[in-house]
């Protein structure tokens, strides 16, 4: 099958592994033993298991075992992602109200004058990487605003940010490096999350949001802790890939990029398609309950199954014409990039925010960027999970 180079992380395979979902889409639910997963590839059956959150546990969500809820490590493994109802709609409910689009439009100056600062230190480059340059750094610079965390502290969160994320899905991680990372994480975030419980009523950051949830709801501080640490990796690495992959769909075509500069409206148009097309997670896990069935195919109780949102969103059941670039669609953003269901992306506003204002940016800035390698010299990740550029060479006309 295709799809076993793509699932053993071989590059080729990663750099296209379309035809290969393409073929698990004709076959229906499959176990695929080089994931040692149950493949869910077709729209309609990844959007009935994300629906379907009993018989579908979250546990695994990140690919790594179920942790035992008495151990050590259960109190910094993520708030949200990796909880069952009724719990997680009980932890959701206490933070959505600081993801709202009217509390995150006030952020939209800051995030600007980050992004006019890195393509400020490239002006007049003729060469440059723009994972290095714009899509690794900003994420990370955007999270600790929006957080509240102070701007010297974001170097420090970063790689506190990157030991950690390299623990996600990897099942020989060291339960004793994670929780030594994690408290260290809560003697870096203590002082910030002082001020922001001092600061009482006003709710102007997340981190002030937080404060209000240990303040009226009884949130113990390490639970607050672990939900910002979940913030800092749900939102930084999928950023990063989301932007690498629009910089690169828009330097393979120049002409786009100009339609786009031409015609701003289209721009929001653009990012939804990039999301479906090269949707930064291709999949994560989920763990059955009981005996169930998916697609007419029968899967035990307490299987591994992975839900390819990637592939979902390559299924002409979802979209016509599902490989092709469309600024024109009806319902762009009717999308799985994001996930469906109770656990879709909380950061979904934040996210299409910073890029709108990031791509915003480099179109404005720089009047023409075109990839200064051939395509297939582009290595991606090496992820089953995580889908996006490991570095981007452009030439860039000023
Ligand atoms: C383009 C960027 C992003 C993509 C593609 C993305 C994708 C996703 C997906 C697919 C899920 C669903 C997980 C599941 O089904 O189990 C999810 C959940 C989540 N995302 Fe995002 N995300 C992005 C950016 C962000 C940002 C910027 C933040 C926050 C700052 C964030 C925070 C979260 C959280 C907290 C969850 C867990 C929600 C829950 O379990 O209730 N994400 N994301």
């Amino acid at each position: 099958m295709l799809i076993d180079a793509a699932a053993r992380l071989e590059p080729e395979a990663l750099r296209c592994p379309f035809p290969a979902y393409a073929e698990l889409r004709e076959r229906g639910v499959t176990f695929v033993e080089a994931a040692n997963a149950w493949l869910v590839t077709r729209a309609e059956d990844v959007d009935a298991v994300l629906r379907d959150p009993e018989t579908f546990s979250s546990r695994n969500a990140i690919g790594a075992p179920p942790i035992p809820p008495q151990s050590e490590l259960a109190r910094h493994v993520p708030f949200l992602l990796l909880s069952d109802e009724p719990e997680h709609a009980q932890r959701r409910k206490l933070v959505q109200r600081a993801f709202t689009p009217s509390r995150l439009a006030r952020f939209e100056p800051r995030i600007r004058e980050l992004c006019t600062a890195l393509v400020d230190d490239v002006r007049g480059q003729t060469e440059v990487d723009a994972m290095a340059a714009l899509a690794v750094p900003l994420p990370i610079a955007v999270i600790t605003t929006v957080l509240g965390v102070p701007d010297e502290e974001t170097a420090s969160f970063r790689s506190l940010s990157e030991e950690l994320a390299a623990t996600v899905g990897n099942h020989s991680a060291d339960p004793g490096e994670i929780v030594r990372i994690a408290k260290e994480f809560a003697a870096l975030l203590a002082p910030s999350l002082e001020a922001a419980a001092a600061a009482g009523e006003d709710e102007d950051t997340i981190l002030h949001t937080i404060a209000a949830a240990e303040r009226t709801a009884g949130l113990p501080r390490h639970d607050s802790t672990r939900f910002v640490m979940e913030l800092l990796i749900a939102g930084n690495i999928t950023t990063t890939d989301h932007l690498g992959n629009s910089i690169l769909l828009l330097a393979r075509d120049p002409g786009l990029a100009d339609r786009l500069r031409a015609d701003p409206s289209r721009l929001s148009f653009f990012i939804e398609e990039s999301l479906r097309l090269e949707s930064p997670i291709q999949g994560l896990f989920r763990l059955t309950t009981r005996d169930t069935e998916v697609g007419g195919v029968a899967i035990p109780a307490g299987a591994r199954v992975q839900v390819m949102y990637g592939s979902g969103n390559r299924d002409a059941a979802l979209v016509e014409r599902p490989d092709e670039l469309d600024l024109a669609r009806h319902r762009p953003s009717a999308h799985l990039a994001f996930g469906r269901g109770v656990h879709s992306c909380l950061g979904n506003i934040l996210a299409r925010l910073e890029s709108r204002v990031a791509l915003e940016t480099l179109l404005g800035s720089i009047p023409r960027f075109e990839l200064a390698v051939e395509p297939d010299q582009i290595d991606y990740l090496p992820s089953f999970v995580n889908r996006g550029p490991q570095e981007l060479p452009l030439r860039l006309t000023w």
